[in-house]
């Protein structure tokens, strides 16, 4: 900035020129007026009407004039200034609300549009069922055991009471593993687990073992040479066939709804005695009215699986001292048990690995 001038000097300061204050006037509104957005209008602001815009210099030369000639030029720069910072305010204020409105139509979210995230997968029905069951136990304080798929032969039949001669044998057709001489198969049922716990540790013995048995079965709707089974053990001191009963009631309802109990129908098994088949309430119709339902195919019952109370032959040879304790024993199919509680009609669904299957059962259970 020049100093003060000392004398009155016709010659006024270039920059505070009537032309050239009107000329940095008008080109600060044009570039004002040619802003097209909030952006650009900050750099319009930078350049017109920051510290070093034209006429904020000019503004700042009006202390050089001599006193006479302060008062039109602070007049003059004053006039300019003013309008191209309500210019400014105007123009940022119509910027403001064009922003506003693009950013509303930008921004809208079209809820009809069709969803294109990538299928985030579910996990099969089978492993959640698997697991309901055992939390099932889990929660009445039983512990959840497994064996092995391929197992002994004595584990599988003798040690069960299913001798060598035994006609129960041939209801389960089974897979050996070469060589024959080593009496090892790919396990029949999940009832070699009992075998196994009771072995293994003293009584009392609670114990669910859900897992996969082999059968020389043909592959077709109802059938697989693979299936699931879920069995239960319980050993103690007075065990009775009426604790059995209430177990698979308190089992019956937490996986298929309240008020779903059970009945028993005697039957045979080599490890229990007495044996009984055990029938599901039908969960859809109650019993009520059954003739049209579809799911218990009019009987008011559905076929469930196998009980009893443990054969004290099977105590025995499992190193279980019969005298002093008793015991329920359990068994039936998950794969099954799946299938009817969501109405699905052929087995094959269950292992063929379609995700629109896994998707709409899994992650339900
Ligand atoms: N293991 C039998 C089967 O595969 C089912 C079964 C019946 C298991 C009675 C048991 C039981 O534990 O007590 O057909």
């Amino acid at each position: 900035m020049s100093g003060p001038n000392s004398e009155y000097d016709p010659v006024e300061v270039t920059p505070l020129g009537d032309e050239q204050v009107a000329t940095a006037r008008d080109e600060a509104l044009a570039a004002i007026e040619a802003a097209a957005d909030l952006e650009a209008l900050k750099q319009v602001r930078t350049a017109h009407a920051g510290d070093r815009s034209p006429l904020a210099l000019a503004n700042r030369e009006i202390g050089a004039l001599p006193p006479q000639a302060r008062k039109d030029a602070g007049r003059r720069v004053g006039q300019a200034r003013g309008a191209v910072a309500q210019a400014l305010a105007e123009r940022q204020a119509v910027l403001e609300v064009e922003h506003e409105e693009r950013m509303l139509v930008e921004e809208t979210v079209d809820v009809t549009l069709p969803v294109d995230r990538l299928p985030q997968g579910a996990r099969h029905p089978l492993t959640t069922g698997a697991e309901l069951i055992a939390d099932v136990f889990v929660a009445m304080g039983w512990e959840v055991a497994e064996g092995p798929v391929i197992e002994a032969e004595w584990l599988n039949f003798d040690a069960l009471n299913l001798g060598p001669d035994h006609p129960a044998r041939t209801m389960q057709d089974t897979f050996w593993v070469d060589p024959p001489e080593h009496h090892v198969v790919l396990r029949t049922q999940t009832s070699p687990v009992q075998a196994r716990t009771m072995l293994e540790r003293p009584p009392p013995i609670y114990v669910v073992c859900p897992g996969r048995v082999f059968r020389t079965d043909e592959y077709d709707a109802t059938h697989s040479p693979m299936f699931h089974q879920v069995e239960g053990l319980a050993i103690d001191e007075g065990i009775t066939m009426a604790h059995l009963k209430g177990t698979l009631d308190h089992f019956a309802a937490r996986m298929f709804g309240d008020g779903i109990s059970t009945r028993f129908r005697p039957s045979y098994f080599p490890f229990t005695e007495p044996s009984a088949e055990v029938d599901l309430r039908c969960f859809v119709c109650r019993g009520v009215d059954s003739e049209e339902c579809r799911t218990c195919k009019g009987e008011g019952w559905i076929e469930w699986g196998g009980c009893g109370v443990v054969n004290p032959r099977v105590l025995t040879a499992c190193g279980v001292d019969a005298e002093r304790f008793t015991g329920f024993a359990f068994g039936m199919g998950i794969d099954r048990s799946l299938m009817f509680r969501h109405g699905v009609n052929d087995l094959r669904a269950l292992f063929e690995g379609d995700v629109r299957f896994t998707t709409a059962f899994g992650s339900e259970l």
